[in-house]
């Protein structure tokens, strides 16, 4: 039987600029009160001009590996998820491995969105579990803060995204004692890519980059808020219910689920839909917003570091986002 991924290490890192409600009332026509009420988010950060994803990337990586007690030569593949890439191409996957200065070693990027980080958990698990690598890096990062319309026309978006990221470390475990990544499950429905997207750049436009590239709209990500709602408290619940049934679980083996960031209203929908207690249930959002393919596993790191996970422990994880996307992940801890 094939070895289990466990992840052994893990870290994140969110820029030191904090950026309130009251910030972006200044901004545009919204409040405090609106933004907590329906979405539960009282701040987020907000990186500086010049800082890319790929660079908080590499600053979260540091930090999974001397968590790990590995050294990044020992790294041997690299799995990248992030929507805000530093360019238009490459991805960020290179620039972290040249950052690292692990210029022998491959890097690949997964672009899922809001599901990115269990689509590229998954990824690096199929990885592991056939000995194809022995220690993946697994990043997943974004910066928004530099693409959102703050003006009246974008504000149910851009209150609620923001910047950071977190990384993880993958490797087989040596022990036949059942624990790591159990399964994961990926799902889409691509006739939904419009609800939640950045139209452009598009390659279907010629040229792809217009002269007056900031009068285009579609150059922002833009969301059909109530849509994106509905079935993110229908799909998070579904595939929790897919990956727990696979394990033969229930819903009370669960120690802590962690769902995708994307408004305190929605994770509590999902928790009640679940029959979770609220209190088993990862959430960070009002101190970060949403951090899209970030805020899985920023979540997981500080439940880590608060102790609160211990060996042996059943750990739910599941997203939903733009695609639409959405999966889910059963860790035995
Ligand atoms: O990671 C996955 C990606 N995103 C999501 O999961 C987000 C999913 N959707 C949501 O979280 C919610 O739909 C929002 C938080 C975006 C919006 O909450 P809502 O309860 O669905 O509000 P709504 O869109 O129905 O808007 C209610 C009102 C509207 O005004 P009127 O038409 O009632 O006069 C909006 O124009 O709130 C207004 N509004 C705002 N007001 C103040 C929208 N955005 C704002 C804002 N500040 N930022």
């Amino acid at each position: 039987m094939s070895q289990k991924s466990i992840i052994t290490g893990t870290g994140h890192f969110v820029p030191p600029k904090v950026v309130t409600n009251f910030h972006l009332e200044k901004k545009m026509n919204t409040s405090d009160k609106w933004i907590k009420q329906r979405s539960g988010i009282r701040e987020r950060r907000y990186a500086d001009p010049g800082i890319g994803s790929s660079d908080l990337a590499y600053e979260a990586a540091l930090r999974a590996l001397e968590d790990a007690q590995i050294h990044k030569s020992e790294i041997d593949f690299i799995v990248a998820s992030t929507l805000s890439p530093d360019h238009y191409f490459p991805g960020i996957g290179v620039q972290v491995q040249a950052k690292l200065g692990l210029s022998h070693i491959g890097a690949l990027d997964v672009r899922n969105q809001c599901s990115g980080f269990i689509y590229a958990l998954s990824v690096a698990d199929q990885y592991i579990r056939n000995g194809v690598y022995k220690k993946i890096l697994l990043v997943a990062s974004e910066v928004q803060s530099s693409n959102l319309d703050y003006s009246d026309e974008g504000r149910d978006l851009a209150v609620l995204f923001g910047d950071g990221a977190a990384a993880v470390i993958l490797e087989p475990n040596p022990k036949d004692d059942g624990r790591g990544i159990l399964s994961t499950h990926l799902f889409c429905d691509g006739n939904y890519a419009s609800q939640l997207w950045m139209q452009k750049p598009s390659s279907k436009d010629k040229p792809t980059f217009p002269k007056q590239l900031g009068k285009e709209k579609g150059f922002f990500p833009q969301m059909n808020g109530r849509e994106v709602f509905k079935h993110a408290v229908e799909k998070m619940p579904q595939a929790v219910r897919v990956a727990l049934e696979h394990n033969q679980l229930t819903i009370d083996d669960v120690d802590i689920l962690i769902p995708h960031q994307a408004n305190d209203r929605i994770t509590r929908m999902v928790a009640k839909n679940l029959k979770i207690p609220i209190e088993k249930v990862g959430r960070n959002i009002d101190r970060y917003g949403n951090t899209t393919a970030a805020s899985i596993p920023i979540a997981l790191d500080e439940i880590i570091k608060k102790n609160k996970l211990k060996q042996g422990n059943i750990v739910a994880l599941t997203a939903f986002g733009s695609g639409f996307t959405w999966a889910s992940a059963v860790i035995k801890w």
